[in-house]
């Protein structure tokens, strides 16, 4: 049995719906029954917190592999350790950790750096997937300014970023987790090339037949957005600070990790842009 955690986000959603294609037992936590009711059918249900050690210790039960996966938020190494804490008490024989790229150079990849070596101190084999920014991000966190004035903020200047499309990801940990031999594996991932933000508007534009541009703010001002769209003050700097990060040039390499893993060439941002246009469409017509 496996045990994909965070099944309600952005990437467990994904690696959910690939693994329960695959037809190996699976079992999925989210935190309330509401948002279980959308697993894909044939899913087992477990209703987890990361601070209820009992609802873990229940949600670990027959499971032999467990998808790790922490929110985006100040409080991602306690949670995941409180997990790592249960699950090195159980059967579990594996635990493939979805992490970050970047090491320790910005605050959210720092986070997962404390936790991944807090992992490799509790004895349980791991594989760690690290992959760089999601392409998704700019449908999830963008949309609304995209659709509403044809434009995305951020402060990372003209940098490149090689991103990679959250369904590569998600193609990654299922075998990681439905395969042997992923055991003390660390994966770098990527898209299959850096891109700035000026060639991203490019693509989009293309897409979309309407003018998208990039607006880069001074950084304090970003972070004065972010505040002022409702982020909590540490997310704001987090995100701030991954743009500092992102202008150093310092997303910008690309790996072969995904292509040596699924013998194909990881998705192209061209593609990602074509498979989510109804997506922005949606929400033009949503903001209209
Ligand atoms: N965005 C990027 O570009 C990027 C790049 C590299 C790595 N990452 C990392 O990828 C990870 C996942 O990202 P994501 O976009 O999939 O995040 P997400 O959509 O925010 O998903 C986080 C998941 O964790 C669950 N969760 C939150 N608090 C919990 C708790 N106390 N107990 C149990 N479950 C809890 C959430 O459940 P609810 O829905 O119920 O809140 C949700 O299912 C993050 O660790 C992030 O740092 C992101």
């Amino acid at each position: 049995m496996i045990l994909v955690t965070g099944a309600s986000g952005n990437v467990g959603k994904e690696v959910l719906k690939q693994i329960s294609q695959t037809g190996i037992r699976v079992r999925a936590t989210f935190q309330s029954p509401s948002s279980g009711a959308s697993a894909p059918s044939g899913v087992e249900i477990a209703i987890m917190d990361y601070n209820k050690p009992e609802t873990i210790r229940a949600a670990l039960k027959g499971v032999e592999r467990v998808f790790l996966v922490g929110p985006p938020t100040q409080k991602l190494p306690a949670l995941e350790r409180q997990a790592m804490d249960q699950i090195r008490q159980s059967d579990v024989q594996q635990v493939v950790k979805l992490s970050a790229m970047g090491g320790r150079e910005a605050t959210y990849p720092r986070q997962h750096a404390d936790s991944e070596d807090y992992i490799k101190t509790t004895g349980v084999a791991y594989t760690f997937l690290r992959p760089n920014g999601f392409m998704q991000n700019i449908v999830n966190y963008n949309a609304t300014t995209i659709n509403a004035q044809n434009a995305f903020y951020g402060c990372q200047g003209e940098s490149k970023i090689s991103h990679i499309d959250i369904r590569d990801v998600a193609a990654v940990a299922t075998k990681a987790l439905t395969e042997n031999g992923h055991e003390g594996k660390v994966y770098t991932l990527t898209g299959p090339v850096a891109l700035s933000n000026a060639q991203i508007t490019r693509i989009l534009s293309d897409d979309l037949g309407r003018e998208i541009r990039y607006v880069d703010l001074p950084s304090q001002e970003f972070k004065q957005a972010l505040l002022a769209a409702g982020l909590p003050e540490w997310s704001a700097d987090a995100l701030v600070n991954l743009q500092d990060f992102y202008r150093a040039g310092k997303a910008s390499g690309v790996t072969n990790d995904v292509e040596q893993l699924l013998r194909r060439r990881p998705t192209s941002f061209e593609q990602f842009s074509r498979d989510y246009r109804d997506a922005l469409r949606r929400e033009e017509r949503a903001a209209g």
